[in-house]
């Protein structure tokens, strides 16, 4: 293959790369992936009404998430285990998200510390948060995330019980012995067993805690000052009960459709959400973003910014650090020539008008002649 021009090619380059039960654990959805597919072709049934004559001689993509400031509004959303990837895994993601100016979240299912993630340099990164039945394990990782100059949470609530992908299952997936979840190494919950069916699914089931409820994101609160994002809301009345919880935050996220199969795509689920949040908390979305347009799209539904999963460990297990520098740059090029050519010189310029959906009322057209 010759020169990589967009993120979608990575993806064949890691397929050719990894071995299958590694890639199949990264590419797949759950149960008929409809959900997988969704993600992308929702994108695509959406349409522009670019405006011309605009001078865009300078862009601006700056924005300020959470009181931060970064480059643009493409951010990273945790993978787990990205050794299986690339030997340097969270280690190369931190650092290319750190030079492009971006966020990193980091997994609880990291293949490396939040300590060893920090040790990296600078950066402004968010820690992924799954909730084991153990609080005093949450407690602890917390605590270690905040010393170690995380900024804030993402509270996972999507997943009580791991989505079934028939890959895993068909493969026995299991984390390689090589490697532990390195955040749980020292507490004796780092390893996966290999089990009957995915290694993964039986770890959740023996972790994560199903009772998890809104009273637990008030208890989060109260061991931590890092504000939380709610990751993993798609309806409105999440929405509302989220802020009502005290969210800084929430991320309208199927989990890459890896969880519950045929529920929206997350472009499609995105302005309920936003309208339900009235600018109260800002509102990101993840799933299926590939293209500068696709960033455009969601930024014009409400959206304050995007977050990439399997880019990062497709391109990463191509090219490692280089990798996901490459799909930053490119998603970045994209999303500014998508600005440039809309008319829009920075973020809040881009509107609602700037797009057209199919539940958009039909404008209004002349009579037709009888
Ligand atoms: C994920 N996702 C995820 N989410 C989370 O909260 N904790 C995690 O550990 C993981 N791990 C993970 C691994 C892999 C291989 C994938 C593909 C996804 C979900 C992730 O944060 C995000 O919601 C989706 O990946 C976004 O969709 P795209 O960009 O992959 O289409």
């Amino acid at each position: 293959m010759g020169e990589v021009t967009n993120v979608t090619e990575y993806q064949a380059i890691a397929k050719e790369k990894l071995p299958k039960m590694v890639y199949d654990y990264y590419a797949s959805g759950a149960e008929d992936q409809w959900t997988l597919e969704e993600n992308r072709n929702a994108f695509a049934r959406i349409l522009f009404r670019p405006r011309i004559l605009i001078d865009v001689s300078k862009i601006d993509m700056t924005t300020t998430i959470l009181g931060f400031k970064i480059s643009m509004p493409i951010m990273i959303a945790p993978t787990a285990m990205q050794k299986m990837a690339h030997p340097e895994g969270e280690y190369a993601t931190a650092r290319a998200a750190s030079a492009a100016n971006t966020i990193m979240t980091l997994s609880s299912w990291a293949t490396s510390s939040v300590e060893e993630v920090a040790s990296t340099g600078p950066g402004i990164r968010f820690f992924q948060l799954y909730v084991y039945k153990d609080r005093n394990v949450v407690a602890q990782l917390v605590r270690r995330a905040e010393r170690a100059g995380f900024k804030a949470i993402a509270l996972t609530v999507d997943t009580p019980r791991l989505g079934r992908r028939e890959a895993d299952i068909k493969n026995r997936f299991t984390l390689p012995p090589f490697l532990t979840l390195k955040n749980f190494e020292g507490l004796d919950l780092g390893k996966m067993d290999e089990a009957a069916d995915s290694g993964l699914s039986s770890y959740v089931a023996g972790q994560i805690d199903r009772t998890l409820s809104w009273k637990d994101v008030k208890w989060l609160q109260t061991i931590t000052s890092m504000p939380i994002l709610v990751k993993g809301v798609i309806t409105a009345e999440d929405t509302r009960l989220a802020i009502q919880a005290g969210a800084a935050g929430v991320i309208v996220s199927n989990h890459g459709a890896r969880q519950l199969d045929y529920v929206p795509a997350t472009i499609m689920a995105l302005e309920e959400v936003v309208k339900a949040a009235q600018g109260r908390v800002p509102v990101f979305l993840d799933g299926g973003v590939r293209r500068g347009t696709d960033v455009f799209k969601a930024l014009a539904l409400g959206a304050s910014g995007i977050f990439i999963g399997r880019p990062v460990v497709f391109s990463l297990a191509a090219e490692g650090e280089a990798g996901v520098k490459k799909v930053l740059q490119m998603l970045r090029d994209e999303f500014e020539l998508t600005m440039a050519l809309s008319g829009c010189t920075s973020l809040n310029q881009i509107t609602r008008d700037h797009i057209v959906t199919e539940w958009d009322a039909p404008r209004a057209r002349p009579a037709p002649r009888l």
